[in-house]
């Protein structure tokens, strides 16, 4: 039985003083509930104080991006060390927004998750498709394309610990969301995919969330298909009434 989770990606939003109160706010709502992992990922400058205000607390905090170094000449960017320094545990790697607008590559991304996992921390690995892909029916190609670069050298020890966000471009703020059923069907190929490239027993295990336009009214529906194990949440995650919801509507006991 995998453990549904529940991660709020905060994008470029939240100054300190709310990006504070928003994840205590989040970490008292949902404080009953048993059987699900939830993570915040702020700002990188907010990282550390929101951080020790969730310690002791059921959620974690996970960054959006990440450099291979672990220190050096890198102008603008944040090493895997900084992340768990401050109390990181989680990092979303190759968000279609980092993909689109800074460049991030498959390539990239793998070396990237590699690293995370090297330094005990869990990434997020986004995959999805665009609407011109959807339409012309090479969803999976491009899907199985982009799990099959991001994993590649990830060995057996490691790759239980990755969690995958199917995130089709088209269903990214746009309030377009998947049907359930049209995520379902992408995760149950992409767990296929997992058993090729490692086993069934290990496929089980692989937590896949979907994400794009997740809200309170569609988790219930998007979360008891068999294939979704949680969901990435953007616009939905910036207020904590809305995110505690989709976290207690998670909840499988
Ligand atoms: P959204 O964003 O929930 O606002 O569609 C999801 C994401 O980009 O991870």
């Amino acid at each position: 039985m995998r453990t549904p989770i529940i991660a709020g990606n905060w994008k470029m939003n939240k100054h300190l003083e709310d990006a504070i109160a928003l994840a205590e706010a989040v970490a008292s709502a949902t404080s009953d509930v048993k059987n699900v992992d939830v993570v915040v990922a702020p700002t990188f400058v907010c990282l550390a104080s929101v951080a020790s205000a969730l310690e002791g607390t059921h959620v974690g905090v996970a960054a959006q991006n990440m450099h291979t170094a672990t220190s050096g000449a890198f102008t603008g960017e944040i090493s895997p060390t900084m992340l768990t320094d401050v109390g990181c545990g989680h990092v979303i790697l190759g968000h279609s927004e980092r993909r689109q607008f800074f460049g991030e590559t498959d390539r990239g991304v793998n070396e990237k998750a590699k690293v995370a996992l090297a330094h005990g921390l869990i990434p997020i690995i986004c995959i999805g498709e665009s609407l011109g892909e959807r339409e012309a029916e090479q969803t999976m190609d491009k899907v199985s394309f982009q799990v099959t670069a991001a994993l590649s050298g990830i060995g057996e020890e490691d790759i239980t610990k990755v969690v995958l966000a199917y995130e089709p471009i088209w269903a990214i703020g746009t309030g377009k969301t998947a049907t359930p059923e049209q995520a379902q069907e992408v995760h149950a190929s992409i767990r296929a995919l997992l058993a090729q490239l490692y086993s069934e027993d290990i496929a089980q295990q692989i937590r896949i969330q979907y994400g794009g336009s997740v809200k309170p009214a569609n988790i219930a529906d998007l979360i008891s298909q068999p294939d979704i194990d949680g969901a990435l949440v953007g616009g939905a995650s910036l207020k904590a009434d809305s995110f505690s919801q989709i976290v207690m509507a998670s909840d499988k006991g």
